[in-house]
């Protein structure tokens, strides 16, 4: 067996990024229990994307001439300049080989060549047990920072629940009122929305992780819905709104248009001053209804959020969500 070669990729070569499409696919479909990889389009067109919020570099692990395994250091321009965020995976036929560690170091030597000083990740385990990614952490000295449930919930059979919970958010919205928006924020609501996104990292209990506030501002806003657009997904969002006309809350999903076979559960926030209105649970119901309506082949939702985080776990257990895995976001401080 021969030493690991670490190739940069060139987001212009397809072949390239195909590869390291490849290993996330294959990892994926080894270590995860759902369909959690995007489709290739879908890959393809968000790993070309242009972003003017992040940089970011993608390594290709070959081994014998073999791709074995992929890195990812992403790391934020806009806020959070002492983050990296960083992925490693190597294919299940050749670990426990190095090549992970291998990775991992020039993943870490490019983040301090950024200025990064703390770096995080994201792995998977199940409910009662380590797995590879985080005995790997551990042993990396990067402690779990942020523990939470991944949790899916079936739409097949999720809408029978829903007109009870209906009754019981109109009992409590009194002045306030829940609308649906897709793929676009007016307007008149763009800088409460900004707003909302930016208070959302540091809204929503994150562990020790080292996050400080986004910076949003309606420019970010636009950029991220055409690059939402141009990578075939719709973005499906419901605001709360509150008596006085401003946003008092919001929750976003989001599917691939062309391929919807998981739904993902973006943020979701209701500002303290305006809880114990069931909007959390309103906004919730709001998206959720219209993914069935305007994509009813689309079998699955998935959320992650924190044990401690007590409002939205009892939302989302009234929507039925089971829990299938822990999402563990690790960290290093150097
Ligand atoms: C985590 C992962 C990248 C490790 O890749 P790898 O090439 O097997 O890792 P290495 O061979 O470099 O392992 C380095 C050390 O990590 C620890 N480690 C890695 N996998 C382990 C496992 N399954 N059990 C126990 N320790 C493990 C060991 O200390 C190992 O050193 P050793 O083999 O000398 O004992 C791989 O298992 C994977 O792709 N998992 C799924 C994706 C993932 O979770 N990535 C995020 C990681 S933060």
């Amino acid at each position: 067996m021969s030493d690991v070669e670490l190739r940069v990729v060139d987001v212009s070569d397809d072949a390239a990024l195909r590869a390291w499409w490849e290993v996330g696919a294959a990892v994926t479909a080894h270590d995860r229990p759902y369909d959690a990889w995007p489709a290739w389009e879908v890959g393809r067109a968000s790993m070309r994307a242009a972003r003017s919020d992040l940089d970011r570099t993608r390594l290709l692990a070959v081994q014998d001439g073999e791709v074995v395994g992929h890195g990812l250091v992403v790391w934020w321009l806009l806020d959070n300049p002492r983050l990296a965020e960083l992925e490693v995976r190597v294919l299940p036929g050749h670990r426990r080989r190095g090549v992970g560690r291998t990775l991992l170091a020039e993943l870490e030597r490019r983040a301090a060549a950024e200025g990064r000083t703390t770096y995080v990740a994201t792995t998977h385990a199940p409910v009662e047990a380590e797995s590879p990614g985080s005995l790997f952490a551990a042993a990396h000295g990067y402690p779990v920072a942020s523990a939470e449930a991944s949790k899916l919930l079936d739409l097949a059979t999720a809408a029978e629940r829903w007109p009870a919970l209906e009754d019981d958010v109109a009992a409590h919205l009194g002045g306030y009122r829940v609308a649906a928006i897709e793929d676009h924020v007016p307007t008149e609501w763009a800088a409460d929305f900004c707003g909302l996104l930016s208070s959302f990292m540091t809204m929503v209990p994150s562990g020790d992780l080292d996050l400080e506030a986004a910076a949003w501002t309606p420019a970010r806003l636009a950029e991220h819905e055409e690059r939402t657009a141009a990578a075939g997904r719709a973005w499906l969002v419901a605001v709360g709104v509150a008596p006085d006309g401003r946003l008092a809350g919001f929750t976003e999903l989001g599917v691939t248009r062309a391929d919807p076979r998981l739904a993902i559960v973006g943020g979701t926030l209701v500002l303290p001053e305006h809880r114990g209105h069931r909007l959390g649970l309103g906004l919730k119901l709001a998206t959720h209804r219209r993914l069935l309506e305007l994509f009813p082949a689309c079998p699955v939702v998935v959320t992650t959020n924190a044990g401690v985080n007590a409002p939205m776990n009892a939302v989302n257990e009234a929507l039925g969500y089971r829990v299938v895995e822990r999402c563990l976001d690790v960290q290093k401080r150097t």
